[in-house]
């Protein structure tokens, strides 16, 4: 028989959408169990859930780490694995013209802070990797050591907009300002870079002009906690294929792209 999939949490906050998928295993919706859950922050009220159900929990705190570089940049120590001129040829977090220093300081930063997390997670292992509210961009280190499968992608990350709409840290609130009718979010797994990895499930809702920005929020976190468990349970019952299209363009040209489908429900 299968065996319930292991899933590992990464957050940075309240951790709603982290309940609704502890919720879906609880319910048996979700064949899985939650394996460990971390967070960027010692502030996360989210670690509290893990905690009361005597789910392992860790905290790398990336705010001390990369206050630390800021005042003394030699003190940090960059895992021996790290080559940045490797990870700068995959990364599309920034363009090829921002400053190289800034891009030199992140990913020195995130080298840090994300060998400390692959060290704090390697006790539990895990099956998919969850980002519920993580506020952190990962960056191709982290992701090569754990998308060792190549075409198995296994994070899955939770977006507050309808994508490719609105990547970034306000999804809701870029959504509200620009005057959209309709808002949503979105369900993919992580990619290079920011929000931009294929999609495996989008909800929507209508937004009025009596809409505020916190009844968007709320129309929008209600949709957040039916998709996450939908997703994760596509996954969990081998449903979710990575697969790379090409299409033809009108001016004769290709275009490729990796996208995600979705295979038929498994006949019980
Ligand atoms: C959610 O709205 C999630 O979509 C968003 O943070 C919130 C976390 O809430 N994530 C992002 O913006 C990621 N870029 P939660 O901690 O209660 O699940």
């Amino acid at each position: 028989m299968k065996q319930p999939i292991r899933i590992g949490a990464l957050i940075s906050g309240s951790g709603t959408n982290l309940q609704a998928i502890m919720d879906a295993c609880a319910s048996g919706d979700i064949d899985g169990r939650i394996a460990f859950i971390g967070s960027d922050t010692p502030d996360a009220a989210g670690l509290e859930r893990g905690r009361r159900l005597n789910i392992p929990t860790f905290v790398v705190n990336y705010g001390s780490i990369i206050r630390r570089y800021k005042k003394a940049p030699e003190t940090l120590t960059v895992p021996d694995d790290f080559d940045l001129s490797t990870v700068l040829s995959k990364q599309t977090l920034f363009p090829a013209d921002a400053d190289g220093k800034t891009v030199k300081a992140f990913f020195i930063t995130r080298a840090a802070a994300e060998a400390e997390l692959l060290d704090r997670m390697t006790p539990y292992p895990f099956d998919l990797l969850v980002l519920a509210g993580f506020m952190r961009n990962l960056t191709p280190y982290f992701i090569d050591r754990v998308n060792t499968v190549p075409d198995l992608p296994r994070i899955m990350n939770i977006h507050p907009a309808l994508l490719p709409a609105f990547p970034g840290i306000d999804g809701y609130g870029d959504t509200f300002r620009y005057g959209c009718k309709i808002g949503g979010c979105t369900v993919h797994f992580v990619d290079y870079g920011e929000d931009s990895g294929p999609i495996i499930g989008q909800k929507a809702y209508e937004i009025s002009g009596e809409d505020t920005l916190a009844s968007v929020r709320k129309k929008g976190l209600k949709l957040e906690w039916e998709l996450y468990p939908e997703c994760v349970k596509m996954f969990a019952d081998g449903r979710l294929k990575k697969v790379r299209k090409t299409y033809l363009l009108k001016d004769g040209g290709k275009m490729y792209r990796t996208v995600v489908k979705i295979l038929p429900s498994p006949q019980r």
